[in-house]
């Protein structure tokens, strides 16, 4: 059932007169398995807002939420109706210091195993495993969470949601501030998660090449609203204009595509699609 949205509003201060919306006539089918959406746009544009509502941190101010047929509405026993939705969706969020609370690494990620009734045996085992699944080392696992750096709890952070395997997973910004090869890691961890395990990953970012590398549909937001809605190879070669409008960087593959036709007589097929620099050498070598 995944996620649905129709109409959906949302404001920050709903009662405020003149008040502004940070989300607007939000209309979005998400699927509980295959989907590798990329959430991009501006600073403010509303991507974290949005994320936030997906998994019930948030109730849409209008209009319907739902996800796994479960109503996002004001409840009073707002904690079962949450730990149901969050068997289904995990969000890391851009923020890790808002995410990790327990007195120990371990402890941190075995919170949400426990949270779901596993036994203590059963939640050591998913934490250490989700742990090693972004190469966090065991000396790690006993210090406090608070006294990592920012990368690290970033990591943790990621390990978290895991621990929950839920179907859908967001991560906000996941490799920001994380070196490169961890990055690559973690890039590779995603793909995996999708193309194996068949989950929904959706992650927000401002890297264009991570978007048109891994991403099978790109979410663009514009001023709290979703301005379009389709895969990457659509919005980077035949939505120049929009790119252009939202003042996105294009990928550096496409940047150097447009270098080559304009400055060499090296031709490349019309309906090409590079997913990295990589593959703009094995294209050249098939001319
Ligand atoms: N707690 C809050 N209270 C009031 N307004 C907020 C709050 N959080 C965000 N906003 C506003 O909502 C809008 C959307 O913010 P949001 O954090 O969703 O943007 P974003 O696209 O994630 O940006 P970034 O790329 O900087 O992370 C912005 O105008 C922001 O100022
Ligand atoms: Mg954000």
């Amino acid at each position: 059932m995944g996620i649905s949205l129709k109409e959906v509003n949302f404001s920050y201060n709903p009662k405020r007169k003149g008040t502004k919306y940070a989300l607007k006539d939000i209309n979005l089918e998400i699927s509980p398995s295959d989907e590798f959406i990329a959430i991009i746009g501006e600073t403010g544009s509303g991507k974290s807002t949005l994320a936030s509502l997906f998994n019930a941190l948030k109730i849409p101010t209008s209009g319907e939420a739902y996800v796994s047929g479960i109503k996002i509405k004001k409840v009073r026993k707002r904690r079962e109706n949450y730990n149901k939705i969050r068997k289904h969706v995990g969000l890391v969020f851009q923020m890790s210091d808002y995410q990790l609370f327990e007195e120990t690494v371990l402890k941190d990620v075995m919170f949400a195993p426990l949270n779901f009734k596993k036994t203590k045996e059963e939640a050591l085992k998913i934490a250490k495993s989700s742990l090693e699944l972004v190469e966090i080392d065991e000396s790690l696992f006993g210090v406090s969470p608070f006294t990592l750096s920012g990368g690290e709890k970033k990591l943790v952070s990621i390990a978290g949601i895991l621990a929950m395997e839920p179907d859908i997973l967001i991560f906000d910004e996941p490799t920001a501030g994380i070196d490169p090869s961890t990055k690559k890691k973690l890039l590779k961890l995603f793909r995996s998660l999708n193309e194996i395990k068949h989950k929904s990953v959706i992650l927000i970012t401002h890297d264009m090449n991570i978007v048109n590398e891994y991403a099978k549909r790109v979410i663009l937001m514009k001023d709290g609203t979703i301005s379009f809605d389709s895969s990457p190879y659509d919005l980077f070669v035949n939505n120049r204009k929009i790119v252009k409008d939202a003042n996105i960087d294009l990928p550096d593959s496409y940047k150097i595509i447009d270098l080559l036709k304009e400055k060499t007589s090296v031709r490349f097929n019309e309906n090409i699609k590079i997913k990295n620099l990589g593959n703009i050498v094995e294209e050249l070598i098939n001319e």
